[in-house]
């Protein structure tokens, strides 16, 4: 690996203290920096190094992993400079220029720009870099490492995208999805290309039909606004959902190179059929939580929240039905579904397969035979669960589900956080689990008219209790009754 300078904007942010500085620590830890690496953190307020160096540590004993190691602090922090930049100014871009190009400073050459700041000021800080030439690969290689949101709607993704392309090109670029740095979801990857049990089964000739899961037990917490801007769709769906669906749905890709996984996701995004505005209501739903309780503990309704206005409609809860028109898929229904104050936090995707052509076994009680499931559990842990059909002990011939289940539980020292990964491969320039300019595009064009539609129609967004599995309207999605929502992993 190539030592580099790893320059945060927001550094004083949410982000940054909840997860960046300690992903950074983690990854010195482990020694996976080289020991010229530095860390500089771009902020407003004045600081001295000192006042900053005394955050940082606070930032990372709350963190740390098996509790903060001393002398690997003092190793971490010595790599960590503050420094005070006006956004807007110039000059102070000047001043960093001038300190990094200076080679008494000792700062390394490659640089990774850390943007945790509102996508509102991409661009003028892609401006002033170049202004001082901080952009040019000169001396040295630069990526661009940006967080979500990734635009509001199509449009503003395409507004966003061009004021990133002023500065910076498409392959210096890395989106970060903080779902495609879990080890869980690059499993859902494995389990599907490592085993030869499950990919000849993996198509519309055996499944009845897949469902994607997001639930979270937490509300909107302080985030409520941003939150009451996005909701639920544009939050989860549109970025790591589709994430997810793209990762299940997805053809073998040619080798692990950095465009042949994304090649294969934007064939998957591209094969979707249109949901056009006539016919939202059959493939989307959405509700709003109202007061309840969750986890034993009594939680007010969304629209109590000061932070959001009174007459607000913005989703908690989205569910989504897609069909991928290719011959892999076609008419095999996606559900997805993500809310917030759900009864548990978990996210699973549970897969459906058809009945046997010759149901010799019926269940008495239902009058229906059971179909396999294949449930893999991506939080809190790693899960894949195969339900099969056996025969029950005794003398009659009777069938029970019985199930073969590997569960690989992180403990607490061990368990990786998805920013690690996603940094690390960041500097190292692999941008395989980062998204590509035309995968924002396309997950905007799909649930584009759906949020046009609801941005039109205040009247019909559904009300569910906190602590309930969401609104009981969401029925309305499903093309029969086996295909109800599963729960449980
Ligand atoms: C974020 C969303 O991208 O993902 C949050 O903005 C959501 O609203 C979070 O809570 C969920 O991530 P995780 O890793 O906790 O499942």
């Amino acid at each position: 690996m190539q030592p580099c300078t790893i320059i945060i904007f927001g550094a004083t942010g949410d982000l940054s203290q909840k997860k960046l500085l300690p992903a950074l620590y983690h990854l010195d830890a482990e020694n996976r920096l080289t020991p010229e690496t530095k860390i500089v953190c771009m902020g407003r307020r004045e600081s001295t190094q000192q006042d900053w160096h005394a955050k940082v540590t606070d930032y990372i004993s709350a963190k740390a992993r098996g509790g903060v190691d001393n002398s690997l602090l003092d190793r971490f922090l010595a790599r960590v400079s503050y420094f005070q930049n006006d956004i807007n100014d110039t000059a102070s871009y000047q001043v960093l220029a001038d300190t990094l190009n200076d080679s008494a400073n000792g700062f390394p050459e490659n640089i990774v720009f850390y943007l945790s700041i509102s996508p509102s000021l991409f661009g003028v800080v892609g401006d002033q870099l170049s202004a001082v030439r901080l952009n040019k690969e000169d001396k040295g290689w630069r990526h661009l490492v940006v967080e979500k949101p990734f635009g509001y709607d199509q449009k503003s993704a395409a507004e966003l995208e061009d004021t990133l392309r002023r500065n910076f090109t498409e392959h210096q670029t890395y989106r970060i999805d903080h779902y495609l740095g879990k080890g869980t979801v690059q499993n859902i990857f494995v389990f599907r290309f490592a085993n030869l049990l499950l990919e000849p089964l993996w198509n519309r000739n055996y499944i009845d039909h897949v469902q994607i899961t997001h639930a979270e037990q937490q509300g909107v917490g302080g985030r409520a606004g941003y939150y009451d801007t996005s909701g639920a769709l544009r939050d989860m769906i549109q970025s790591h959902l589709l994430q997810v669906m793209a990762l299940v749905a997805m053809e073998p890709p040619a080798d692990l190179d950095d465009e042949s996984l994304r090649d294969e996701k934007v064939k998957v995004l591209k094969a979707i059929r249109p949901i056009t505005e006539d016919i939202v209501d059959q493939h989307a739903y959405r509700g709003q939580y109202a007061a309840g309780q969750v986890n034993g503990q009594t939680v007010e309704g969304y629209l109590d929240d000061e932070d959001v206005p009174n007459d607000s409609v913005t989703e908690t809860y989205a569910a989504m039905k897609i069909y991928i028109d290719n011959w892999r898929w076609r008419d095999v229904p996606f559900y997805l579904r993500t809310g917030k104050c759900m009864p548990e936090s978990k996210a699973m995707i549970a897969i459906r397969f058809k009945k046997p052509p010759q149901e010799l076994f019926r269940d008495t009680k239902i009058g229906d035979s059971h179909a396999n499931w294949i449930v893999m559990g991506l939080q809190p842990d790693n899960t894949l669960r195969i339900e099969l059909q056996a025969k029950q002990p005794g003398l009659e011939l009777k069938n029970h589900t019985v199930a073969l289940e590997t569960v690989e539980s992180d403990d607490n020292k061990h368990k990786l956080d998805a920013y690690e990964a996603l940094i690390l491969d960041a500097i190292q320039g692999d941008r395989s689990l980062f998204l590509r300019s035309d995968e924002v595009n396309l997950a905007w064009q799909v649930v584009d008219p759906i949020l046009e539609k609801w941005a039109k129609d205040k009247s019909q967004v559904d009300t569910y209790e906190a602590g309930t599995w969401g609104p009981e309207g969401v029925k309305q999605l499903q093309d029969n009754d086996c295909h109800t929502w599963r729960n449980n992993i």
